[in-house]
């Protein structure tokens, strides 16, 4: 015999069951060969930038909408141009960023302290969701006899507003894509950045 709650289970097996089949559709259109113009173009020559050749494929863009980049799961991500001259807008932002709020701490080009860690390293293996979430709500080493803290920046709109930019950074310095360079050339500033700070920074 049937037992009632299995009856009113079925709805949902049959509504799972297509949510799985919707997603499955979705990846096997993320796993087309990428467009050409999305590819990273890298400076062959930049010892310092310590590339990862499964990053850099992981992290690789497979869509563009208004100049911010996003990878095959959907997460911001980098666009190196020019043999590495040029980056994506969010990347160069991220730069400047990075050096403005977190390198006092974190040491310039994310290569770590003796306070606190690489995020050079750090990006190789946190989540975008990790990465927002340590960003907003800070960390602290319980462990270690010395204090050593994270701040938390879920207040300070001069990160918030810029939590995509500096992922974006530290990614394209986690995976190689960037050596330890001031960023040169840049895409224009999409209007869709220029939009979102207006209502982040004023909001
Ligand atoms: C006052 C010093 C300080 C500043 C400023 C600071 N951090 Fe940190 N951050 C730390 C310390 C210390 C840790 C290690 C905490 C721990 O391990 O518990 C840390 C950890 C992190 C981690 C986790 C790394 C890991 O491997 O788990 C991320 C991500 C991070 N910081 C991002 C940033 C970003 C981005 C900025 C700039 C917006 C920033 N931090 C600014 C001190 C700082």
């Amino acid at each position: 015999m049937l037992h009632l709650s299995q009856v009113a289970l079925r709805p949902f097996v049959a509504a799972l069951a297509l949510a799985t089949v919707s997603v499955v559709a979705v990846n096997a259109e993320d796993a087309k060969p990428a467009d050409k113009s999305l590819a990273n173009s890298l400076n062959p020559d930049d010892k310092t930038a310590e590339k990862d050749d499964k990053l850099l494929a992981k992290d690789a863009a497979v869509k563009v909408e208004d100049g911010k980049y996003f990878d095959a799961e959907g997460h911001p991500t980098f666009h190196v141009t020019e043999n590495g001259k040029k980056f994506d807008w969010y990347a160069y932002s991220g730069y400047r960023r990075y050096h403005a709020e977190c390198h006092v701490c974190h040491g310039p080009d994310g290569m770590g302290s003796t306070y606190a860690p690489a995020l050079k390293d750090s990006l190789k293996h946190l989540s975008y969701e990790e990465f927002i979430g340590i960003l907003a709500g800070g960390k602290q080493d319980v462990s270690s006899s010395e204090q050593k803290v994270m701040p938390a920046f879920g207040d300070n709109k001069n990160v918030m507003c810029y939590a995509d930019d500096l992922y974006v950074y530290l990614k394209a310095r986690a995976a190689g894509a960037m050596g330890r360079i001031r960023p040169g050339d840049k895409e224009e500033k999409p209007e869709a950045a220029k939009k979102a700070e207006k209502e982040c920074m004023g909001g």
